[in-house]
């Protein structure tokens, strides 16, 4: 089982693996605002736990394991914000809110509010209304 800080890694690593081809420890510890000795950590951790083949000053990969987990990860993440959006959530709350909640649904959890995002985004009368009621 992964834990939200390994989640937070795995996400990072693949967004900068797909914009870029490379994930850099000092970009992830950029992009997490975190130490690149944690980082250095946090790579050892996930190659051990087969995420990712990690070896030092040569950089880091995913594994099959890690890039299937990842890409789950990104996508929970995308799936979240378009829930937030589409409810009215104001734009400079959107990301944080959801790197607060991602971690703590369960996947069933993140199916249904997809499916609800879904149908939300066909009924564009629904939607509309609730955008009006928003503050
Ligand atoms: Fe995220």
């Amino acid at each position: 089982m992964a834990t939200p800080g390994m989640e937070d890694y795995l996400e990072q690593i693949f967004l900068h693996i797909e914009r870029s081809g490379h994930a850099k420890a000092a970009d992830i510890a950029e992009s997490l605002d975190v130490l690149p000795s944690s980082v250095t950590k946090m790579f050892q951790r996930l190659d051990r736990d087969g995420y990712v083949y990690y070896e030092r000053y040569k950089g880091i990969e995913l594994t099959e394991k890690g890039m299937d987990f990842g890409g789950r990860l990104v996508k929970r993440h995308d799936i979240l914000e378009d829930f937030l959006r589409i409810i009215g959530v104001k734009e400079e709350k959107i990301y944080d809110d959801v790197e607060g909640i991602e971690h703590h649904l369960s996947w069933n959890a993140i199916e249904r509010i997809s499916k609800l995002v879904e149908m939300l985004e066909e009924d564009q009368v629904f939607t509309k209304k609730l955008l009006v009621e928003r503050k």
